[in-house]
């Protein structure tokens, strides 16, 4: 399997900044074809990105895809502020981030709504990234574990067969944007458990999925972490936001 580093900006760059990014960040990468790499710019930007994208794919750049944020679960309907799926499938949005920590925890999701989303994004082709992880003060309960097979069990509701076309993200939520990484023992040790767990869960059907992890990943401390045998790439989000730092995380990668 391939691995997957994508770049989750938040609420980061313009149209501008997003295609002043991309025309530094893809001749750079554009023949590292032995790793998938996701964008995942702000809704704004979609549009913008997925032109330069598809003119990027035609110079050979087909290992960088188009990523979302977030979406909503209907195909269209009275809900003010939101994306829906047909919207994301019309831009060529391939991966959609789902259940991130900032949604759960300031925009208040729950697991139920969590679910539908992945139901649907799974249904419309649009290839979910599940993040999971747990808070710190459920770290020093011990219930770490417990906390993620919940969240995990209830993302994928209804969907565990469908494993091929989801991956998930592991992202301790005292690690997200505090430069508090989890040590690759750490990482390594809940990685191992979503393995198990999706593998039960989906009777064997898990080889395709990755089990990305996220918190506060740079260039220093990317090969410690790749190198761990259930460490399949990474959900990055402020070092992504300088493309020379994004690369270095990629070739940090590479070298493994
Ligand atoms: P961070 O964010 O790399 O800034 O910690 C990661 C994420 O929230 O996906």
């Amino acid at each position: 399997m391939k691995y997957l580093i994508a770049a989750n900006w938040k609420m980061h760059k313009t149209v501008a900044e997003t295609l002043d990014y991309l025309d530094k960040f893809l001749p750079a990468v554009k023949d590292l074809f032995t790793v998938d790499i996701m964008i995942a710019p702000p809704f704004t930007a979609l549009a913008s990105a997925s032109i330069k994208l598809d003119a990027a794919k035609k110079e050979g750049a087909y290992n960088v895809h188009l990523g979302a944020q977030n979406m909503f679960w209907a195909d269209e309907g009275a809900f003010t502020g939101e994306i829906s799926p047909v919207m994301l499938n019309e831009l060529d949005v391939q991966y959609v981030i789902i259940g991130h920590s900032e949604r759960r925890h300031i925009f208040k999701e729950d697991n139920d709504l969590i679910n539908k989303k992945m139901y649907s994004a799974v249904e419309h082709g649009i290839r979910p990234i599940l993040c999971v992880g747990e808070t710190i003060e459920e770290r020093e309960q011990g219930i770490t574990l417990k906390v993620i097979e919940k969240q995990i069990k209830a993302g994928l509701a209804g969907i565990e067969m469908d494993m091929p076309f989801i991956d998930i993200a592991y992202e301790p939520v005292w690690a997200i944007g505090t430069g508090k990484t989890a040590t690759p023992e750490q990482a390594e040790e809940v990685h191992k458990f979503i393995r198990e767990l999706i593998h039960d869960l989906s009777k064997g059907n898990d080889s395709k999925t990755r089990i990305l992890y996220g918190g506060s990943v740079k260039p220093e401390n990317a090969k410690n972490l790749i190198v761990k045998d259930h460490v399949d790439g990474f959900l990055v989000g402020s070092a992504s936001l300088d493309p020379q730092k994004f690369y270095k995380i990629i070739t940090e990668v590479l070298e493994v």
